[in-house]
């Protein structure tokens, strides 16, 4: 039971900071509380004018009880809308501030928190997290406060009326509330199973649909679908074992319902034939027994309700109380534009504790130097460059940018100095030009040009339907790979960047296109410290410096034509390459592809 209220006090906590500072809120709720009043005391009062008074034959007066009625009731029907109105406008005002908070957070949350949860579920929890808290907001004033009112109010009166009536009502109602806060949390299991195989089930729906390449080449279309419609059996069961459950509960807290009214009356009308209460005393009381079982019934409904917004804001205080793991320092160093030296010192870093990827890895590249990356798929080139770019924290040993460490400076400052092409082309649903325009949103249609001319994409991009402002699809499913790889490099370029890292950026392009954007490195290279990691050894070439990885370590380090004369493993790799003609099967034969 205790658990459960933790869970309220951290919603409610939570709503009191974001939604408990506008004006328009706060007033809505005072409104609807003065409406609530009115109905509760105002209405009663009239009523008791006009019967008193009509007891008496004074029928003016009576008439005047009638305006009174009349005249309270009108203002609750004028109050009511104006309340949701400018409850409304709070509400709408901290909507966008809630989303674009919750929103921000979760696009700065370490990179490995995305590896680990499927977007389908991350997109979900976002709208479901800032839908449910107005919804929250909404219920507890226009519901949750009339139904506690309803049942507050009545038991003051009746209190005040005759003491002991009160103290039972009072006892009855709650053990009423105390058994319908068990019942609510007796459905919780259920309640978090069902939402479990929601989630699943929403995530691999998810999936589906951005795997829906592989999963209509290998022909699996029934296979997914019979996963997802599993998944959906398994939530109707879910939900049919929550609500037999829910059944059984609600006929105990009927049993109960009819116990509290039989009690009552039964005791009103001892008190009332034992003289110590009047008739009016007596009709006020059942009165309000009425009122407070009605106020009991929808608790019970609301209190259903009510936990499942609680539960669909849970899932957000992951991501509102997230600690990142990558953190920007208290005081950062301020970086400005740096030479671009880099420094990796004994570098030992996991993704899963225990298994080191990089194990005392060590990396000097003076500013300028342009330096060839080659080595097995997975033997951790990608992620010495996303330690260098901060993505992830060195478990041992220091990445250093012009001697200084990756961790003094935020990470913005940072990320600033270095273009990055990933191994997998990321490309948005928008126009060649966006796409480009990414990494220097304020540049020139001419600049945008000219970096595709310099990644060799510009011929492909201008043959386009709409030139650069051609859509290239989710994620660029209209480019080929190759074009995809390309557009990727021309946003690099743009950067105009100290550092550039290419990650395999020209693994998808055939060797006679991959030649072209070979000779145009000089000047994307040009007056840059550069690390191109590459499966296509011809690439490398022309770089100042070539390292091999393996098994997380560096195991040769020289130029090309010191790398063949020691004839270890690049010379190898470079010969075995070379007799295939290069060509990418060549490679695949060596184990160098790309992996995917
Ligand atoms: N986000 C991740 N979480 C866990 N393990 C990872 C992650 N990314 C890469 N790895 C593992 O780290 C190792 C090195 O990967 P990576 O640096 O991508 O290799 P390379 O780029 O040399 O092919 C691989 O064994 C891979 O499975
Ligand atoms: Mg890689």
């Amino acid at each position: 039971m205790f658990r459960g209220l933790t869970k309220y006090s951290q919603v409610y906590s939570h709503l009191w900071q974001t939604y408990g500072s506008s004006w328009q809120v706060r007033l809505s709720f005072t409104m609807h509380l003065m409406t609530r009043i009115g109905k509760l005391v105002g209405l009663p009062i009239a009523l008791s004018i006009i019967i008193t008074e009509l007891s008496k034959q004074h029928y003016s007066n009576a008439y005047a009880g009638v305006a009174f009625f009349v005249g309270i009731s009108l203002l609750i029907g004028i109050i009511t809308p104006l309340t949701r109105y400018v409850g409304m406008l709070g509400e709408n005002k901290i909507y966008d501030r809630s989303t674009t908070e919750y929103f921000s957070r979760l696009v700065e949350a370490d990179l490995d928190y995305f590896h680990s949860n499927l977007a389908g579920y991350l997109t979900t929890a976002t709208r479901q997290y800032v839908d449910s808290c107005v919804q929250l907001v909404r219920a507890l004033r226009d519901r949750y406060m009339t139904t506690l009112l309803g049942v507050l109010f009545p038991l003051v009166v009746i209190m005040w009326l005759d003491v002991w009536l009160g103290l039972v009502a009072l006892g009855l109602s709650v053990i009423q509330g105390a058994y319908l806060i068990w019942a609510s949390n007796a459905i919780t299991p259920f309640r978090s199973s069902a939402r479990e195989l929601y989630k699943e089930n929403s995530g691999r729906m998810a999936d589906v649909i951005s795997n829906i390449l592989a999963v209509r080449s290998n022909a699996q279309e029934a296979t997914y679908i019979k996963k997802v419609s599993t998944g959906a059996v398994n939530e109707a069961n879910a939900f049919k074992q929550r609500y037999t459950k829910q059944a059984k509960l609600t006929a105990v807290r009927e049993f109960i319902t009819v116990g509290f009214f039989m009690v009552l009356l039964w005791l009103t009308v001892a008190r009332m034939s034992s003289g110590a209460i009047t008739i009016t005393t007596a009709i006020i009381v059942v009165t309000y027994t009425t009122t407070i079982l009605t106020a009991l019934y929808s608790l019970s409904e609301d209190l259903d309700a009510h936990d499942d917004l609680v539960d669909k804001v849970i899932p957000a205080f992951e991501i509102l109380n997230r600690q990142n793991v990558v953190n920007n320092p208290a005081h950062p160093k301020k970086l400005g534009r740096v030479k671009g030296k880099i420094e990796m010192s004994d570098v030992s870093f996991a993704y899963d504790v225990g298994q080191n990827v990089l194990e005392g890895f060590s990396l000097r590249i003076p500013a300028g130097q342009k330096v060839g990356v080659v080595g097995l798929s997975g033997a951790g080139k990608s992620t010495l460059t996303k330690l260098l770019l901060r993505f992830n924290d060195v478990t041992d040993g220091s990445v250093r940018i012009d001697g200084i460490d990756v961790r003094d400076v935020t990470q913005t400052d940072l990320r600033r100095q270095v273009a990055y092409v990933p191994q997998e082309p990321l490309l948005f649903h928008a126009t060649v030009k966006e796409n480009v325009l990414l990494s220097d949103p304020k540049a020139t249609d001419a600049d945008v040009r000219r970096a595709l001319k310099q990644a060799h994409a510009l011929p492909f991009v201008e043959k386009l339907p709409d030139g650069i402002d051609s859509i290239v699809g989710e994620r660029g499913v209209k480019l080929s790979g190759g074009q995809k790889q390309r557009v990727a490099i021309a946003r690099a370029v743009l950067r105009q960047a100290p550092v550039i890292i290419l990650d395999e950026a020209t693994s998808a392009l055939d060797s006679e296109s991959e030649q072209i954007i070979k000779d145009s490195f000089a000047e994307i290279l040009k007056n840059k410290t550069a690390i191109v990691i590459a499966h296509r050894l011809s690439t490398l070439s022309e770089m100042d410096r070539i390292v091999v990885v393996e098994k997380g370590r560096c195991i040769e380090d020289g130029t090309h034509a010191e790398l063949l004369a020691i004839g270890g493993v690049y010379a190898g790799l470079w010969n075995r390459q070379l007799r295939h003609g290069d060509e990418p099967s060549a490679v695949a034969d060596a184990g160098l592809v790309a992996d995917v």
